[in-house]
């Protein structure tokens, strides 16, 4: 794992998005795995300008989201079909076709999960995973105990979950309580991981994920299991992690690193 620590959200946003349209120019056919949240928000926003400024070219690039609320139509705003729409799609030349999300309408959940896991077999893999990371340590909706050899499934949302997201809902009682979810096993098997957390709120989580055990009871931390994973924090996200002078020395010394500089 390689950890790198930016001192604004700015900074750090502006290296996810380096790290993505590099990878993009480098395989434009890429399989991209896409997350949500207010964190994301923000990335996307700065990848609509490198496509508008640089012209990033998405037209071949084929998306995999790694969430959805169950009980939530495509066409409904709360969903993260209109969030992906709203905040990328609609702004960068991406063939609608290549974008796959999971039906949280579909009859059968287990057979839409299992779906989906074919299809990502059937497109080579996902090459590049992006990750955010909840207040109860999730990765997806891996909630706490989800198993770290789980697949695409169905999964209740923790009290934590329900707090942090029932803003978009206007009240608790509003917002569904159950998810699909790409399994903590289907991330592992992406190529790539880009884990990128900012903002104080998200310091203690983070610490226990990149320090602390392997554990199910908090999910992110098995990204310590995988050969490429790297995670970029605000000053305020990695203000917990004990080692970041050595991830800071990493960063500002380290060939790989100095395009990003
Ligand atoms: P956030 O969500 O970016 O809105 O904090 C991240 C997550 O829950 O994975």
């Amino acid at each position: 794992m390689q950890v790198i620590v930016r001192p604004t959200r700015e900074e750090a946003t502006r290296i996810v998005a380096r790290l993505v349209a590099k990878a993009v120019r480098s395989n434009p056919d890429l399989v991209f795995g896409l997350a949500t949240g207010l964190t994301m928000e923000r990335l996307y926003a700065r990848l609509v300008r490198i496509h508008r400024e640089e012209k990033l070219d998405f037209s071949l690039v084929r998306t995999f989201n790694l969430d959805e609320y169950v009980g939530l139509a495509a066409d409904d705003e709360r969903s993260y079909h209109m969030y992906m729409t709203k905040h990328l799609f609609s702004h960068v030349n991406i063939d609608r076709r290549n974008t796959h999300l999971l039906d949280g309408m579909a009859k059968d959940l287990d057979a839409e999960c299992q779906r989906y896991e074919d299809l990502i077999k059937h497109c080579g893999g996902i090459d590049l995973q992006l990750l955010g990371i909840g207040r109860d340590g999730h990765i997806g909706f891996n909630e706490p105990l989800s198993a770290l050899y789980s697949r695409t499934r169905d999964k209740s949302l923790t009290p934590t979950t329900l707090a942090q997201n029932e803003k978009y809902f206007g009240g608790r009682d509003k917002m569904p309580h159950r998810a699909l979810t790409m399994g903590v096993g289907t991330i592992l098997d992406c190529k790539k991981l880009i884990m990128f957390v900012t903002g104080d709120s998200k310091a203690a989580v983070l610490a226990k994920a990149v320090e602390g055990p392997i554990t199910s009871m908090m999910t992110a931390s098995a990204i310590q299991l995988h050969p490429h994973c790297i995670v970029v924090a605000d000053e305020e996200a990695a203000s917990k992690l004990e080692a970041r002078d050595y991830y800071r020395w990493i960063f500002e010394n380290e060939p790989e690193w100095k395009e990003f500089r």
